[in-house]
């Protein structure tokens, strides 16, 4: 059997339509246009990537971006008083600093100067701290996509058994918290998780967010689960996920691609953040 494909570029392009009505309406109601500034610090060619493909959205749903390409060089200090400048900047209503950042530079003290507010990739203490609590707040894009994508399915979290490999601050963790609050029952595997396909098979939601090409074969996948692949990984010149997607897709209910899956989604996520951000701002 063959997997049902879960499309994010689908799926994106149709929550984007629904955004850009929502921001024409904001602007007809308010006069106002919501803003977006994005801070890119070093030519890392995958970041300049992501960041060429944000402003594209903003372009998408109409919101007005304030693009900020830095030299590898910028200081901590430097960095820390242009976000200062927009966090007091009315028409900045989201503040994204495109990770990893070069060496040198301190990326959580970076992050906690970023009005929590205006923290649209939801990586703040602040933010981070309501999801653990439940109590909303912006929450991290690709987790958030990630949801989405689950809810594309039709499958229920509730009550079901999910696993989530990577617990990284900006994916992992994030990840199980969501699931959890959506009643999920949460493993979180990592590199020091032993016998590790006996735990994904025990999954309903599998979710790799691992970083290396390939890592979840068809063994380690429970017939019928849905698989969500968070991985972007160069290999032979070929972009691949975290997920062997041809022998895992005839043996899961439902997968989602590299490219076309979640990348699209993350991006889309953080609109619907910069929209709900300036909504709170001008509350
Ligand atoms: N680097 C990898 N993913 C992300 C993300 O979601 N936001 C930012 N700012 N940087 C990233």
């Amino acid at each position: 059997m063959s997997a049902t494909v879960l499309d994010g570029k689908a799926l994106s392009k149709k929550l984007r339509e629904g955004m850009a009505e929502e921001v024409a309406l904001i602007a007809k109601e308010t006069g106002r246009q919501i803003g977006l500034a994005v801070i890119l610090v070093g030519e890392d060619p995958a970041s300049t990537v992501y960041v060429r493909n944000k402003i594209r959205a903003c372009e998408e749903v109409g919101v007005r971006s304030f693009q900020y390409r830095l030299p590898a060089e910028t200081t901590q200090d430097e960095l820390i008083t242009l976000i200062r400048k927009l966090n007091a900047d009315d028409e900045v209503n989201g503040i994204l600093v495109q990770l990893p950042l070069p060496k040198g530079l301190n990326e959580s003290a970076v992050l906690e100067e970023i009005n929590y507010e205006k923290d649209v990739d939801g990586f703040h203490e602040r933010n981070a701290g309501k999801l653990f609590l439940g109590n909303g707040g912006l929450v991290a894009c690709t987790p958030s996509g990630c949801m989405e994508l689950i809810a594309e399915s039709g499958v229920s979290v509730s009550g079901k058994r999910a696993v989530v490999i990577g617990r990284s601050n900006i994916v992992g963790k994030p990840m199980a918290m969501l699931l959890l609050n959506a009643n999920a029952t949460v493993t979180v595997c990592h590199s020091r998780t032993q016998n590790i396909a006996e735990v994904t098979r025990e999954a309903d939601i599998l979710v790799a967010a691992v970083g290396r090409p390939n890592f979840v074969t068809a063994d380690m996948v429970k017939p019928g689960a849905v698989v969500i692949d968070v991985g972007i990984n160069r290999l032979d010149g070929k972009l691949v996920g975290d997920v062997e997607y041809s022998s895992v897709s005839e043996v899961a209910g439902y997968i989602t691609p590299v490219p076309g899956g979640v990348g699209p989604m993350t991006i889309t996520m953080l609109m619907k953040n910069t929209i709900l951000a300036a909504k709170q701002q001008w509350k």
